[in-house]
């Protein structure tokens, strides 16, 4: 049995609307009016021990409803969810002792204390041994700074601390499964990249299994191996991160600055199958220029074989290659401009 399992998976929300207003207000008293979200539609999901699994998707996709539904906190409208076997929601207290979440929307840690009383309530909450929880506070602090906030009350963090005392609060008894639902929001490089290196510490290190959203995907894209897209409730993409950029990776873009200006170049580069000049390009070569911006699938033609070319009618004096980003290829995904039929494993 897989440590999670997600089948046929749904929630639907339902709201009250009220028309704006007075009137609206007055008539709200008399006659409810309800509108129906299916805010998670049909899902299946397997997770085994140990993956760290990036869960993406456009704002309202999905994803947090769906991290609610595995750690316990709302119920299924249909479908069912098993979390080492048990059902999260009827058997919350159990399931509690065995996760960690963060979300990084909002604090789980006690406002009015100072965070090392809030730690120190955990440990008693869920029992942690006194060794286990020295030697979690002493990575944790490494990891994490916490010297540097500890003695503050939760209202008094900054949100990169906050976010980092959340993080370690989550993790202090050891969870098997942590879920981080944005758990880099609004924090700056240097705190996101030691939250990144702290999740995958853990990762790496203790096994455990991490489920991820984000929209910053530089989050994902040196600890996810998996990748499972939601848009409007349903899983499009189930599949590796390296499938997708192999697949839709395969623009690059060759910027060149040549010695002296060679409008032969114009005709050395067309002459290439699967590259292209961009026009700016064309009309500067034409002109004297020395800058070349050339597009080419690098499927079909290698950098070496561009660069060649040019280097048989041109002195090469400095080079750089683009390729697109996860970001840029995702986003494409969203936009529906990438068709993941052609990944390879489209859910
Ligand atoms: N309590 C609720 N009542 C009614 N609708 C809700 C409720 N919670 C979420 N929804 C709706 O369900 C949909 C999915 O919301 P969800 O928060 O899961 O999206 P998300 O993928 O986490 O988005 P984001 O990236 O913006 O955090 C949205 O349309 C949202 O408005
Ligand atoms: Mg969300």
């Amino acid at each position: 049995m897989s440590q999670i399992e997600v089948r046929e998976l749904s929630k639907e929300f339902r709201y009250a609307v009220k028309e704006p207003g007075l009137k609206g207000a007055v008539k709200h008293l008399f006659t409810q009016q309800y509108r129906d979200k299916l805010a998670v539609d049909r899902i299946n999901l397997t997770i085994e021990q140990g993956e760290a699994v990036a869960y993406v998707g456009p704002n309202g996709a999905g994803k947090s409803t769906t991290i609610k539904m595995l750690t316990g906190i709302l119920v299924p409208s249909a479908g069912t969810v098993r979390v080492n076997g048990l059902d999260p929601h009827k058997d919350r207290i159990e399931n509690a002792k065995k996760i960690g979440a963060v979300f990084g929307q909002r604090t789980q840690l006690w406002w009015d204390i100072p965070v090392a009383e809030s730690f120190a309530l955990i440990k008693d909450i869920y029992e942690i041994p006194d060794l286990e929880y020295k030697r979690n506070m002493e990575i944790f602090t490494e990891l994490l700074d916490l010297n540097d906030y500890i003695h503050l009350s939760g209202r008094k963090l900054s949100l990169g601390q906050r976010m980092r005392a959340d993080l370690a609060a989550a993790l202090l008894h050891n969870p098997e499964i942590v879920y981080l639902d944005e758990p880099t929001i609004g924090l700056d490089v240097a705190v996101k990249e030691r939250i990144r290196r702290f999740i995958k510490h853990i990762n790496q290190e203790n096994k455990t299994t991490i489920m991820l959203t984000t929209h910053d995907l530089g989050d994902i894209e040196d600890l996810c191996k998996r990748l499972v897209i939601i848009d409007k409730g349903r899983i499009i993409y189930d599949g590796t991160l390296q499938a997708v950029k192999d697949a839709f990776a395969r623009e690059r873009v060759l910027h060149v600055q040549v010695k002296e200006p060679a409008p032969v170049l114009l005709e050395a580069i067309e002459r290439l199958p699967g590259a292209n000049l961009s026009e700016e390009t064309r009309n500067g070569l034409l002109n004297g220029g020395k800058q070349l911006s050339i597009a080419f699938d690098r499927f079909r033609i290698s950098a070496g074989d561009v660069a060649g070319a040019i280097m048989k009618v041109a002195e090469i004096v400095d080079f750089r290659i683009d390729e697109p980003s996860v970001e840029q290829i995702i986003r494409r995904v969203y936009e529906g401009e990438l068709d993941l039929a052609s990944a390879g494993k489209g859910a």
